[in-house]
């Protein structure tokens, strides 16, 4: 399902919050609510969040009769802000500063807002290709190993449509998989504590008809010393040049069990998710989250009055647990520092 809506110059997001039960669209009437949607998780997932920054640019235009280059700096500064770990958002506007700031004199604020909505909507085609072509090269690997065995694959979070707003990334070779008559089975982890797993996940593998079960994060070893597991597909938030892997927590606890068992791991994530400034994974920046989150359950409290928690939304899994990480240049299996180079644009 498409997490936004694009009518008569009128952008709706669909309200992830209250998936599967309530499909709720919430219009976007400027950049402030843009960002407040990126903030409050309306939209999430890194590449969806990379584009709603775009259209919350595009809206700023919209809204400034005369754009100053402070402002332009200022707002690019403010969408960048948003969520501190994936990648994507600074990626996109870093991406699309330079050309705009080359017509921000000569363009009307239309203009300008019509430019910024055509560079979203076009990256968004462009994205979809790629993952397209990931989810070929997961396929072909997979066919690779285990020829044509039908395979019970592991996930993690949610990397779909809801969170690229066109074909996913690691679900986007799921998916492709099940095309294929490659999926027996999908264990889809719940993803604690917000539950991208078992609140969007299933709800797009069930509109597929993929065969699939929710799991806990903690059945992970069970299913996977009893041999249930053939392979698992996770996103990425923020990938070192290392091969280092930011991604929702619970994500290395996955990689670690799955090294020992030698299933394989993959992380399927567009360029736009690397960050080859950082040589590993320490310096990414972790969100942390309301201890609400954990605590309670909706506005329904779960724990005692005076528990507190710690709730890192992210975490990072060493490159050298993961078994390949592939992105629209291909795949590369054991990454390294000098492997990834390759890549580095
Ligand atoms: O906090 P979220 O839901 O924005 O988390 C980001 C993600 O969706 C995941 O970490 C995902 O695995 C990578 S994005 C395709």
């Amino acid at each position: 399902m498409m997490p936004f809506r694009y009518e008569n110059n009128q952008l709706c997001l669909l309200d992830q919050r209250l998936l599967p039960h309530e499909e709720k669209w919430i219009e976007q009437k400027n950049s402030h609510d843009l960002i407040e949607s990126i903030k409050n998780m309306t939209v999430r997932g890194a590449p969806l969040i990379g584009f709603t920054g775009l259209f919350a640019l595009a809206f700023w235009f919209k809204d400034q009769l005369k754009p100053t280059v402070d402002g332009y700096k200022e707002i690019c500064q403010l969408i960048k802000s948003a969520r501190p770990t994936a990648v994507n958002l600074m990626f996109e506007i870093d991406r699309i500063y330079p050309s705009i700031l080359k017509k921000i004199n000569s363009l009307s604020h239309m203009e300008l807002y019509q430019e910024v909505m055509k560079d979203c909507f076009a990256q968004i085609d462009i994205l979809n290709q790629k993952n397209t072509h990931m989810a070929h090269t997961g396929v072909d690997d997979l066919k690779k190993i285990y020829g044509s065995k039908k395979l019970n694959l592991m996930t993690h979070c949610n990397t779909g449509m809801l969170a690229c707003g066109c074909t996913g990334t690691a679900l986007g070779v799921i998916s492709y998989a099940h095309d294929q008559n490659l999926v027996n089975h999908v264990w889809v982890d719940e993803t604690r504590p917000y539950l991208q797993g078992s609140r969007l996940t299933a709800f797009e593998l069930e509109k597929e008809n993929i065969p699939f079960q929710v799991v806990v994060e903690g059945a992970a070893h069970y299913l996977m010393s009893q041999k249930k597991v053939d392979a698992i597909f996770v996103g990425a938030d923020r990938i070192a040049a290392n091969g280092d892997t930011a991604n929702k927590v619970g994500t290395a606890n996955l990689a670690l069990i799955a090294h020992h068992y030698k299933i394989p791991f993959y992380v399927v994530a567009p360029l736009s998710s690397f960050d080859f400034s950082l040589k590993d994974g320490s310096a990414i920046h972790i969100e942390l989250r309301d201890d609400k989150e954990i605590l309670n359950y909706k506005e329904h409290r779960i724990a005692s009055h005076k528990a507190q928690a710690f709730n890192p939304s992210f975490d990072i899994t060493p490159g050298h647990l993961i078994h390949g990480i592939i992105c629209e240049k291909g795949l590369i299996t054991n990454p390294s520092i000098e492997k990834l180079k390759v890549w580095h644009v």
